[in-house]
């Protein structure tokens, strides 16, 4: 049996990257891509790498009738047409950060609000290496943020393991690529402000702290930088724990958590160039590299976590969600492993 897909939102990277999978996948078909500036435009003309794909852009104000949408707007666009999108579509599959968060007051401290609070018990969060067991059947998904996803992987583990009981201090520093800032990223995403910089953008405040801590538990210190690259998360966590903790305890804690899973691969020293997770090793796939150090002189450990933010961090994972959400093959449509070599992602 195949599902028909909406993509609400087309026009945008992780947008273009849901028709992308959705076109590869065994299980889903197309039906509508919306944009409102390219409507009547081939996605070919906005995506060039679906150029094959017989589809033109059609206005988000009249949706087709379908069983999944994926809504790939900007936050607070799935809020406001929420009413829209499930009268669409049996299941409404939201990359914004819409209805991440469980609380109203959390919108409150850390967005503009909400417009429609009695809905956050509703939704589940997509990640399934996290909500596996609630995401079969859901009918309102919301898919994480990208620095919180490649967080929450690296860090999970400890406490899966109890290496961590929440009231140790954790640093978490994330290096992320431009096209984390959408397609209309602005100045600081422009080729020329961006190129070879290494640049603080959220030193503190950051919203997806909020993300990291209700879905761990505990509280993080986050910060972000801005670097030069296309494509990319690239956690690292800074974890004092209260007590030793072995090199073979970590490798035991991660394996725990992490052996059954199709997307994540333990990358923790050994030889050669990529001894530790890396955002090139993943680019364009669904995969995230998870690894990890142990620092014995400070007592702390160095966890690394590397995602594609379009990928794992986004429309990766809310197809990953889907497939869970429909009963499907898991990693149905996700397969790809990346390539070697290749340039700047
Ligand atoms: N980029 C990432 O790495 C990433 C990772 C995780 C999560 N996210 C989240 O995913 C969402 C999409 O991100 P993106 O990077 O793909 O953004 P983007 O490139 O800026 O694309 C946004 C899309 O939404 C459409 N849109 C904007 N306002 C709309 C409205 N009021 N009604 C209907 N459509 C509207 C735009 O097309 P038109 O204006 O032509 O309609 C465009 O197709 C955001 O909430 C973002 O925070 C992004």
């Amino acid at each position: 049996m195949s599902y028909t897909a909406s993509v609400v939102g087309a026009s945008g990277f992780t947008g273009g990257e849901l028709l992308r999978l959705l076109d590869g996948h065994p299980e889903f078909e197309v039906a509508q891509a919306t944009s409102r500036s390219y409507e009547n435009k081939t996605v070919g003309s906005v995506h060039p790498n679906l150029r094959g794909m017989s589809l033109r852009f059609s206005s988000p104000e009249e949706l087709d009738s379908v069983d999944v949408l994926f809504a790939c707007t900007p936050h607070g666009v799935t809020m406001d047409h929420i009413d829209a999108f499930r009268e669409a579509a049996d299941t409404v599959v939201d990359l914004s950060a819409d209805f991440r968060l469980n609380r109203e007051e959390q919108y409150d401290e850390w967005y503009d609000g909400h417009d429609r609070p009695e809905l956050l018990s509703e939704s589940e969060y997509a990640l399934p290496e996290l909500n596996r067991e609630n995401l079969a059947g859901a009918d309102l998904i919301a898919s994480g943020g990208c620095n919180a996803t490649a967080a929450i992987l690296g860090l999970k583990p400890l406490f899966d393991a109890d290496i961590l009981s929440g009231d140790e201090q954790i640093v978490v520093d994330v290096k992320v690529g431009s096209s984390e800032g959408g397609a209309g990223g602005g100045e600081a995403s422009s080729h020329a402000e961006r190129s070879g910089v290494v640049r603080p953008y959220a030193p503190t405040g950051h919203r997806h702290e909020a993300e990291i801590e209700e879905y761990l538990g505990t509280q993080v210190s986050f910060t972000a930088h801005a670097v030069d690259m296309t494509r990319g998360a690239s956690a690292t966590c800074h974890v004092y724990p209260n007590g030793p903790v072995s090199k073979g305890d970590l490798w035991q804690a991660y394996r725990g958590s992490y052996e059954e899973e199709p997307f994540v691969r333990l990358v923790a020293g050994g030889s050669g160039v990529y001894r530790y997770p890396e955002p090139k090793a993943v680019a364009g796939s669904n995969f995230a590299e998870v690894g990890f150090e142990v620092d014995p002189r400070n007592k702390r450990l160095v966890v690394f976590s590397a995602i594609d933010n379009m990928m794992k961090g986004s429309a990766g994972q809310a197809v990953h969600a889907a497939n869970i959400a429909l009963g499907l093959e898991e990693t149905a449509g996700l397969e790809f492993t990346g390539m070697h070599p290749v340039g700047a992602p």
